[in-house]
């Protein structure tokens, strides 16, 4: 008899769930592709762009974005495969649990709600600083104890938790209503960056590219931190995370089997694309060295001589990084749902609001939650929390395309990875590769969250599982 842990569930969707367990199909191919770019499109390219060229890869920072481009093409396209062929609101949580069992299952589930909260709440701190930004531009500043955590001498981050609250009316409301108010907003995003790709290639100075490699590849400094073009992959990967959130839209997808791998793959590639461009022309316009800001985009429009973007920049930004927040917190709460759903987690979060048809009680606790860490805890270093979260899902999905071609030859594949096994296989390795570019600490974290994960799985949800007690 095979163990508990490593009970499996079947490929097929569950039919028996009731209206008040499932959720409406909804989101069309588009509205899929513009939730992967409201998602993928933020932080990463806004902030840490700079950051990143200026300490950890120089001009070859666009290396750094290639690299970790291909490691999530890879992964992609095998989200796509599973999304279409297993489906389910659980993303990698429940195609680990059709390829590996419940305890995989579990970890990654745990493993996916540290990703998408931790994103959130950090985002939420960049928004805020945004926001406040613009408050001051305008003389409305707010009281400066009202936009920093006790530990950084303030009270409370306040419109870091407003905006969480607002998003969370905005997800109670329904999903179409999100998906709409996010497509403005990454059209928004989309200008802003037109625009700054517009004027930056009007500014190129090709010295500015020379040296190419500053850093090198790969370099561990005395105090613990990385740099070259590696460690640059490692932390600028932060700035795709988010594709994978498309799949958790699954059971909101009005035709899920074809949607998704376009929704998934599209919203990658285009954004990859952006990126490469971005960080080409960043580097080119402004010497890396003065890159290390918190707005590097705002900041080079305006050593180019239009400081008048800047308020442009931060509209965009504003919109974008909100986009990125919904996005996520959406994810989160459909994993919870999902992982709810199966006995996993407790059953109070199982239930969808027959008027509005979204899990109200699982938005309204992870956006309450999620509002007092942004509001109240600083921030500063969990974007790479996040990308090891993350790039630990990516592996397990791409080693579950490897295991169900063997295990599950005859699955009706909608959509087939290319050049299986080796493009999952190097999908393994590129993201395995890039979790170990990352610094100890953060390694140390996330074990220590995969710990606190397997103490609840064995003390509740090996007990409440309900594929056991079926
Ligand atoms: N990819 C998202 C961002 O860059 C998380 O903000």
């Amino acid at each position: 008899m095979t163990s508990p842990l490593f009970r499996k569930k079947n490929f097929l969707p569950d039919a028996s769930d009731s209206a008040a367990h499932s959720l409406k199909r909804c989101l069309s191919a588009w509205d899929l592709t513009f939730l992967g770019v409201g998602a993928i499109i933020g932080t990463g390219i806004f902030v840490l762009t700079g950051v990143a060229a200026a300490t950890q890869a120089g001009p070859a920072i666009v290396i750094s974005f290639i690299l970790a481009g291909l490691a999530c093409t890879f992964a992609a396209l095998s989200y796509a495969e599973l999304a279409a062929a297993i489906g389910g609101c659980g993303s990698a949580y429940g195609y680990s649990y059709v390829a590996f069992g419940e305890l995989c299952a579990f970890i990654i589930g745990w493993d996916l709600l540290l990703e998408y909260s931790i994103a959130v709440a950090t985002v939420a701190n960049g928004w805020s600083g945004y926001f406040c930004t613009m408050l001051n531009a305008i003389n409305l500043p707010l009281p400066a104890a009202l936009t920093k955590p006790p530990a950084l001498g303030g009270i409370i981050n306040l419109p870091a938790m407003l905006i969480i609250l607002v998003l969370m009316i905005l997800l109670i409301l329904g999903t179409k209503h999100s998906a709409k108010a996010n497509n403005l907003m990454v059209w928004i995003k989309l200008i802003t960056i037109s625009f700054f790709i517009a004027m930056a290639a009007l500014n190129i100075h090709p010295e500015n590219w020379q040296p190419f490699m500053p850093f090198g590849w790969f370099n561990t400094l005395p105090d613990g931190h990385t740099t070259g073009i590696l460690a640059g992959a490692s932390l600028v990967f932060f700035a795709y995370v988010g594709f994978d959130a498309v799949s958790t839209a699954t059971e909101e997808a009005n035709n899920p089997q074809r949607d998704l791998p376009f929704g998934i793959v599209a919203s990658l590639l285009f954004c990859t694309v952006i990126y490469i461009l971005v960080a080409g022309l960043l580097t080119g316009a402004i010497p890396y060295t003065q890159l290390n800001v918190s707005s590097p985009v705002a900041h080079a429009l305006n050593l180019m001589g239009y400081p008048w973007a800047s308020a442009l920049i931060s509209t965009g930004v504003i919109a974008g990084l909100s986009t990125v927040m919904l996005v996520l917190y959406y994810a989160l709460t459909r994993i919870i749902f999902a992982m709810s759903r199966d006995g996993l987690l407790p059953v109070f979060f199982n239930e969808v609001h027959s008027k509005t048809n979204t899990p109200v009680r699982v938005i309204v606790v992870c956006g309450s939650l999620m509002a007092c860490i942004a509001g109240l805890v600083p921030l500063g270093e969990l974007a790479e929390l996040v990308n090891i979260g993350t790039l630990a899902a990516f592996v397990l999905v791409c080693l579950g395309v490897i295991m169900l071609r063997i295990t599950q030859p005859d699955m009706p594949r909608p959509f087939k990875t290319p050049f299986s096994p080796l493009f999952p296989l190097l999908g393994v390795i590129s993201c395995s590769a890039l979790m170990s570019f990352l610094p100890t600490i953060t390694w140390l974290r996330f074990l220590i969250w995969l710990g606190i994960g397997l103490s609840i799985y064995f003390a509740y949800s090996l007990h409440n599982s309900k594929l056991g007690q079926s």
